[in-house]
């Protein structure tokens, strides 16, 4: 098994020449300038970054899937390899202390090998004993990275997650390098493999497990490798964000397919959403206007915009949607003031992706950590910020069924708004969203998502 890599398919991401391998030491050059400046702040002279240790579930001896320190994995494309530290010092080869013990009862990492691997220092170490004598003897000038659950973990450092170093690190991590982007390409690719199988399944009239299984195939991930639970929702299930159940049997009759799956590469995540009727001509002409109004939320993305006033719009523009369609009446502000278009749409446009699916640094408005709030009444948008060249992120509006929402409506100027008989239709058939993954230019946007698709 390659050092903690998922496997892939295509796996060709291991060799320097490839286009990572080109791409990575500009990736690693950019991220010792963050440290060497989150350092200076801290006025600390080491970055020690954990890469995490195994969860254990309660009264038994089982662990939980191992999820990586996001910082680490942003590093190097080590996802599977816990118990293991980076070691950054300015001006110096950052140090990687491998933990590869002797362990007979399950896999462990194989040995390091790949396109980051040069980029370190590396020191294979069996035994956690071993650990202490490879960090900085000053452990009063290092700052710790990473969640420590067990102290003998710090080794004595005790600047943990300091603010400063962690503010200014997370608001750096909005704007992607080339090779984080390319990483973002590729499991945009893979996703979207894994988006067509599962339509063609649910065309044969699958179950949501079998969907499932065929989008899992296709990607060729098992689950705890994918970057979060899919929402595999046939029917009303659309209609649940996040839905992770997965009925065994197909339902009697077939309306609607709402699919959000993602996949990873090195580390990197992409978050898909697509809906489908299955042979139903006016739940089809939905689906085609909620298309048509994300594209033209895309249309709208360049450096400059703020995010904020973005999804503001995009519930105007769902205002519309919803008049056109038969849900409402009015006119898009009406259906704003009065919470119709939120009762329709009740989560954020969007959030910034990477290494996370949803990545960090989202409200910050500078690396001091200041906070940008969502707007009034939208406290779930996850995305405030102006928007600059080379940020990642989704746009995903949806439209659903909510009764619990709607029925909030009742006996407010709101309730007037709504077509009780439409929403009625609507109900079997759950819900439509829309989602791709965009890397912000000066001028516009890359569409990573169509892309993907339009490749394959
Ligand atoms: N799949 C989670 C999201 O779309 O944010
Ligand atoms: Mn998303
Ligand atoms: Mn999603």
């Amino acid at each position: 098994m390659k050092q903690g890599i998922i496997p892939d398919m295509n796996d060709d991401y291991s060799d320097k020449n490839s286009r990572l391998g080109v791409l990575y030491p500009g990736h690693i050059e950019a991220l010792k300038a963050r440290h060497d400046h989150a350092l200076l702040k801290s006025g600390a002279s080491h970055a020690v970054i954990f890469s995490g240790s195994p969860k254990v579930t309660f009264l038994d001896d089982m662990s939980y899937p191992f999820v990586a320190n996001p910082h680490f994995l942003s590093w190097a494309p080590l996802g599977c390899l816990p118990l293991s530290y980076i070691v950054y010092t300015p001006g110096e080869t950052p140090r990687l202390i491998y933990y590869q013990p002797h362990d007979y009862w399950h896999v462990v990492p194989g040995d390091p090998v790949g396109y980051w691997a040069p980029h370190f220092d590396i020191r294979i170490v069996p035994s956690m004993d071993d650990i202490a004598a490879l960090l900085p003897k000053d452990s009063d000038k290092c700052i710790l990275i990473g969640e420590i659950d067990d102290a003998a973990h710090a080794f004595g450092i005790e600047r943990v997650n300091p603010a400063m170093a962690v503010n200014i690190l997370h608001f750096a991590r909005g704007i992607k390098t080339e090779y984080e982007v390319e990483c973002m390409r590729l499991a945009s690719r893979r996703g979207a493999r894994g988006h067509v199988a599962a339509e063609a399944a649910f065309r044969e009239r699958a179950s949501e497990f079998e969907i499932h299984r065929a989008y899992c195939h296709a990607v060729s991930h098992i689950d705890n490798e994918l970057p979060y639970g899919n929402i595999v929702a046939l029917n009303s299930h659309g209609a649940v964000l996040h839905y992770t159940n997965l009925d065994r049997e197909p339902p009697d009759e077939m309306r609607s397919f709402l699919i959000d799956a993602g996949a990873r590469v090195c580390g990197y995540a992409s978050d898909i959403t697509r809906t489908y009727s299955f042979d139903d001509a006016r739940f089809a002409e939905l689906i085609e206007r909620m298309d048509a109004m994300q594209l033209e939320i895309v249309g709208k993305l360049r450096a400059g915009v703020d995010y904020r006033e973005l999804h503001v719009d995009a519930h105007r523009m769902l205002g519309d949607v919803l008049v056109d369609t038969g849900l409402a009446h009015g006119d898009a502000d009406t259906l704003l003031e009065t919470g119709v278009t939120s009762a329709f749409f009740p989560h954020g446009l969007g959030h910034l992706i990477g290494v996370q699916v949803h990545d960090v640094g989202g409200h910050t408005q500078n690396e001091s950590g200041t906070i940008i709030d969502p707007p009034s009444g939208h406290p779930f948008l996850r995305l405030t910020r102006v928007l600059e060249e080379n940020m990642t992120l989704t746009i995903e509006p949806g439209l659903y069924l909510i009764d619990m929402l709607l029925e909030d409506l009742r006996g407010t100027p709101a309730e007037s708004h709504v077509d009780w008989n439409a929403v009625d239709w609507l109900r079997p058939f759950g819900g439509v969203r829309i989602e791709d993954d965009v890397r912000v230019t000066l001028d516009g946007c890359e569409n990573l998502t169509r892309d993907a698709f339009a490749a394959i």
